[in-house]
């Protein structure tokens, strides 16, 4: 005989299978994906309603207890507040990432004003979280998103296609080596340069993160070669005025610091910490 659960069912079997109160939130975002909820809040409306797909439910349970990231389960996770798909070709979207995004808007509106709108380059684009995210927090004309490889970028794709609903009609996603090109030349637009490229050296990473994550999506050298090819290209842009925004971590800070006062002493720069008190954020302003 089927057997059936409740929505609260499914939590109480969840808590007793993880033995840790901690993954509450994984249990919810597999109930809410099993029943098709949209919110994390959905749990609470929905605790008497029946779970419609036990067997399912209780699969998701069992991969998530092999050590199976549950983004990788579900095929999809949440930043700032947009669901976007994931896959092991691309790195699952961070929290501290959307401290940068947040930052970059709040800079960004300071430094342009409000007159213009963005042509947005999102290099290193990944699932395309950043550039998409921003369109939330700033007028985007224009948004670019491009990665080496052609098996993220499908993943972008998608993302693009799931978020159509706030994103600007002017979308391209491009395969380039770091930022091969800036084709906007529009001065009658503020360009905002974003990127997040890998930025391990030797850090410790977690073994989540070396089993399930691209090695291509985390580690780079102490040359930076990405950081390097994006800031070397971004001369080229004639706007006045032109915002540089990477995500870096303490590990690189010292590095990416050397290379900025070596070639490209004119941009003043600021460093922000995330919420950890690590180095995350860096602003050029030209
Ligand atoms: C740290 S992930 C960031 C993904 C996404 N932007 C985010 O913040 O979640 C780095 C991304 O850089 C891409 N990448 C690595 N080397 C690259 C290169 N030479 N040119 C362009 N993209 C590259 C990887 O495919 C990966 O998607």
């Amino acid at each position: 005989m089927d057997e059936h659960f409740t929505v609260l069912d499914a939590y109480n079997y969840g808590v007793k299978q993880l033995k840790n109160p901690n993954q509450e939130v994984e249990i919810r975002l597999i109930i809410n994906k099993v029943n098709g909820y949209n919110d994390m809040s959905a749990f609470y409306i929905h605790k008497y309603d029946e779970l419609k797909d036990v067997k399912l439910f209780k699969k998701y349970i069992r991969k998530y207890r092999q050590g199976i990231p549950v983004s990788l389960i579900l095929g999809e996770t949440y930043f700032d507040g947009l669901k976007f798909v994931v896959n092991r070709h691309v790195l699952t979207p961070r929290m501290e990432t959307e401290e940068v995004i947040k930052k970059a808007a709040e800079v960004a509106r300071i430094y342009f004003g409000n007159r213009l709108p963005y042509t947005v380059y999102d290099v290193c684009t990944g699932t395309g979280c950043i550039g998409i995210s921003l369109c939330q927090h700033l007028p985007v004309q224009t948004l670019i998103l491009s990665d080496y490889y052609e098996k993220v970028l499908n993943v972008t794709r998608e993302n693009v296609r799931l978020n159509k609903k706030i994103l600007p009609r002017d979308v391209s996603i491009k395969k380039q080596d770091s930022l091969e090109k800036i084709t906007s030349f529009d001065r009658d637009s503020n360009i905002l340069i974003i990127a997040n490229p890998p930025y391990i050296i030797d850090a410790p990473v977690s073994e989540e993160t070396k089993k399930y994550e691209p090695n291509y999506a985390l580690y780079t050298t102490s040359n930076l070669d990405v950081y390097r090819k994006i800031l070397f290209k971004a001369n080229s842009i004639h706007n006045d005025k032109a915002l540089i925004v990477f995500e870096i971590s303490d590990e690189i800070k010292p590095l990416i610091d050397k290379l900025v006062t070596d070639y490209f002493s004119f941009y003043k720069k600021n460093y922000y910490k995330d919420l950890n008190g690590q180095y995350r954020i860096l602003v050029l302003e030209k």
